[in-house]
């Protein structure tokens, strides 16, 4: 057989076991919902998955952050994943004349990590936001299991364990594990406005700031209705930076994470 022939056969085998290794894995993607999802908006979240999976480093061999990981009840953080991503601190800045109390003093004490490029699109978000005269900070950021174990045990122990479920992730399955995970509060006419339930009712203020997220990058990870495909009731409050082509794709969909990357759950390993 002469080069030119075996070179064609083999290019021509390279394809075939590509296209059934994409059948096999549009299979193992998600359950009957999925298939309902728009066909195009599909392939093409598959498409930026399997590329950021596949290509996880850049020209010069480093590794890269991939935007889209995804880390839910179903998915646990990648095992590599601290050695990849670039944390940086970050603190808040309190406006004068806000009166701080034990509750929310951490606000000002605390030094937050958050990855690195989230960390720049947050800064532009938060400084878009004060031109209109809406105040927004951190209020948590990257988690390692162990901090995120004692959240769970604080809302356990004060609210029960329904209510921990709800609102948080069983350790080692916290989007805020990854770095791109953020909290923010919000200051209204001078006060710190940080309790879930107080955050919720501020709906037309979160409204404003939800409009601006996808400029930034940021997706609203828990919206509403949507608990029985994310796992969580709504949080107005968590945001997930996937960068900004990615976020204004879901958001003009009106999907969540799972429901564009075609992983909408199945069952719930945490259980
Ligand atoms: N509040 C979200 C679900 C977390 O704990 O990661
Ligand atoms: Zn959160």
């Amino acid at each position: 057989m002469n080069k030119k022939l075996t070179k064609t056969i083999l290019a021509l085998l390279a394809v075939l076991a590509l296209a059934l290794t994409m059948f096999a894995c549009a299979k193992d993607g998600g359950n009957d919902d999925t298939a309902t999802t728009d066909a195009a908006a599909t392939d093409a979240a598959t498409d930026a998955a399997d590329e950021t999976a596949e290509d996880s480093s850049d020209d010069e061999g480093e590794t890269v952050v991939d935007y889209l990981v995804l880390v839910n009840k179903q998915n646990k953080l990648p095992d590599n994943w601290e050695g990849i991503i670039q944390l940086e601190d970050a603190t808040n800045t309190i406006p004068e004349g806000v009166e701080l109390n034990e509750d929310n003093d951490y606000l000002q004490t605390e030094s937050f990590k958050v990855e690195k490029t989230a960390l720049a699109a947050f800064r532009e978000l938060q400084a878009a936001l004060e031109e209109e005269g809406i105040t927004i900070l951190l209020d948590s950021t990257y988690r390692s299991v162990a901090r995120q174990q004692e959240i769970w045990d604080e809302f356990e122990a004060e609210s029960g364990l329904e209510y921990a479920q709800k609102y948080v992730a069983v350790p080692g399955t916290s989007e805020h594990h990854t770095g791109l995970a953020i909290d923010i509060c919000i200051i209204k006419d001078g006060v710190i406005i940080n309790a879930n339930d107080d955050m919720i009712a501020e709906r037309e203020i979160f409204a404003k700031i939800h409009e601006k997220l996808a400029d930034y990058g940021f997706i609203l990870r828990f919206p509403e209705g949507k608990d029985d495909i994310t796992g969580y009731a709504y949080e107005p409050w968590h945001f997930r930076y996937v960068g900004v082509e990615t976020a204004k794709a879901i958001a003009e969909q009106g999907v969540t994470l799972e429901e564009y990357l075609g992983m909408v759950p199945a069952e719930d390993v945490t259980e």
